[in-house]
């Protein structure tokens, strides 16, 4: 695997070859990204992969000083799982001067749920994601279903600028008791980590009682966030929404159930389609 820091270097490296597979990430590499990799391989004729933690979607009080930073294990990964080039800039080389221009998604999108809770979330997101597809120019980019309306603020924007880029969604990868990959599962304690699980347990009972036809969403949503508070989580929403959009479901609709919810200092996120 070749690797490369800066965005000169990049673009010589990519001069020959014609279609390029991205998997952008933050680092602290695990089944998850790596799978996403395995996806992007036959898709191009060279598989790129970008760590940078990017700071423009983390708010003053989130954990940007303490995102878990593995650098070589997260190369030996990469490497192992046949990624061909790392970019990993650092903060002067992608933000050599302040981000002024910047990147807004529209509020009924990136304003709901995660962006509602992490306000301007999806303007780094965006703002990074555009900025890394400007430098590696990447005909087709893998990101997780399990960010899922990260996933579809991506989309939309691709659409809407009509950037040639083909956006690829990867399934999300479990643990063996199903707790959703995740780097921030590494800031739980054992005990958290064993009731960790109860998150996407919540989420798959949402699912259940859907798919049997439940009409009162209203309700099957607060029973979600009663039965997580009971156990000492601090849910922000578990909700029942529309696939298309994320907006509340019309009946016939093909539904997603997400959540988000705090277990002592860490923030979890999950999500299934229905
Ligand atoms: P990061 O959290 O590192 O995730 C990088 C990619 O891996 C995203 O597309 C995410 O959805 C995917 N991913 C994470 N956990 C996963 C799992 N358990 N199964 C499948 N895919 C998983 O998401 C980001 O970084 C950043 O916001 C980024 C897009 C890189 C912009 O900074």
């Amino acid at each position: 695997m070749h690797i490369v820091h800066t965005i000169a270097e990049l673009r010589s490296h990519l001069e020959q070859f014609k279609r390029a597979a991205f998997v952008p990430t933050m680092g602290n590499l695990h089944e998850g990204h790596l799978t996403l990799i395995g996806q992007a391989r036959p898709l191009g004729d060279v598989t790129v992969a970008s760590i940078f933690v990017n700071r423009l979607q983390f708010l003053p009080h989130e954990d940007f000083d303490t995102y878990p930073r593995t650098w070589d294990s997260d190369c030996e990964k990469l490497q192992a799982a046949g990624c061909d080039l790392l970019f990993a800039p650092n903060e002067k080389e992608l933000y050599p001067e302040p981000q002024t221009f910047k990147m807004h998604p529209p509020a009924e999108l990136a304003d709901i749920l995660e962006g509602y809770f992490r306000p301007g979330f999806f303007v780094g997101v965006c703002t990074v994601v555009m900025k890394l597809f400007a430098c590696v120019q990447p005909r087709v980019a893998v990101f997780g279903k399990k960010d899922y309306q990260q996933l579809m603020v991506i989309r939309r924007m691709v659409q809407q600028f009509a950037l040639p880029i083909e956006i690829v969604g990867g399934e999300t990868t479990r643990a063996p008791d199903g707790l959703a990959l995740s780097s921030r599962n590494g800031y739980l304690s054992e005990g958290e980590r064993t009731e960790a699980v109860q998150l996407s347990l919540a989420l798959k009972a949402m699912a259940t009682a859907l798919k049997a036809g439940t009409h009162d969403i209203g309700a099957l949503e607060d029973q979600a966030m009663r039965t997580l508070t009971a156990r000492g989580w601090h849910p922000d929403y578990m909700v029942a929404r529309r696939r298309s959009d994320l907006q509340a479901p019309q009946p016939g609709d093909a539904l997603v159930v997400l959540g988000a919810a705090k277990l002592g200092a860490t923030r979890l996120i999950d999500n299934l389609e229905v």
